[in-house]
């Protein structure tokens, strides 16, 4: 008896020492939160599409049509990246996004109600990912081609140069906004929702 608990106890600490010191991805506080968002964003056919002029496109940096696909292939790009990371660029992205959305709209757009509280539900979420990891997380350097990403993305407009802009409708943003939460987020999400949402990368997994 004693005996297997030495064993236990060796083994798991055998684990923690051979394993990087990692928090983990997902803490259970954010999913309330994301699960909110995740509502919000289940209307987004009805404001982003409906209420905007057929084929309406808006202009965006190309580093924010961040799909799946994408996330799929910064894994792949960057060995050991860690999910927090991406999680942290899925924040910048889609902070973005929403201003870039918000800002075509006028003031008594029948959508504008549906998306400022959209953003506020999104600032909901990144507060509790703020608070729920240490603060030195945020300080660590970035893989440099995510830091790439990250400056691309944090560019003055004005200095973003032409081939870096894409045109992308207001609902097509957010299926992206809400594909890649259920990919990065998966923890929060029925396991059929990540599933369908990052199809590529549960792929790789199973080689
Ligand atoms: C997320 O929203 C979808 C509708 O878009 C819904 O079917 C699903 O159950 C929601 N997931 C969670 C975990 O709330
Ligand atoms: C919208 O785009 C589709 C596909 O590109 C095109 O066939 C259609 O004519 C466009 N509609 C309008 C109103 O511009």
């Amino acid at each position: 008896m004693a005996t297997q608990i030495i064993a236990c106890f060796v083994v798991s600490v055998g684990l923690f020492l051979l394993s990087p010191v990692r928090v983990a991805p997902t803490p259970a506080s954010m999913c309330t939160p994301l699960k909110t968002l995740n509502d919000s964003l289940s209307h987004r056919r009805r404001y982003m599409k409906h209420n905007f002029p057929i084929n309406y496109t808006i202009r965006v940096h190309r580093k924010e049509v961040f799909k799946p696909s994408n996330i799929n292939s910064l894994r792949l790009q960057v060995k050991g990246l860690d999910e927090l990371v991406l999680q942290r660029l899925w924040f910048q992205v889609n902070q973005g996004v929403l201003k870039k959305i918000i800002r075509v709209m006028p003031e008594r757009h029948p959508s504008r109600p549906y998306t400022t509280e959209l953003e506020r539900r999104f600032r909901d979420v990144e507060g509790v990912f703020v608070q729920s990891h240490p603060a030195e997380l945020f300080q660590q350097e970035l893989p440099e081609t995510i830091q790439e990403t990250w400056d691309h993305l944090t560019e003055e407009s004005d200095r973003v140069p032409e081939s870096s802009w894409r045109l992308a409708s207001p609902k097509s943003l957010l299926d992206n906004f809400c594909h890649t939460m259920h990919c990065l987020f998966s923890e929060c999400f029925a396991s059929t929702e990540a599933q369908q949402d990052c199809d590529q990368w549960q792929k790789t997994l199973k080689p």
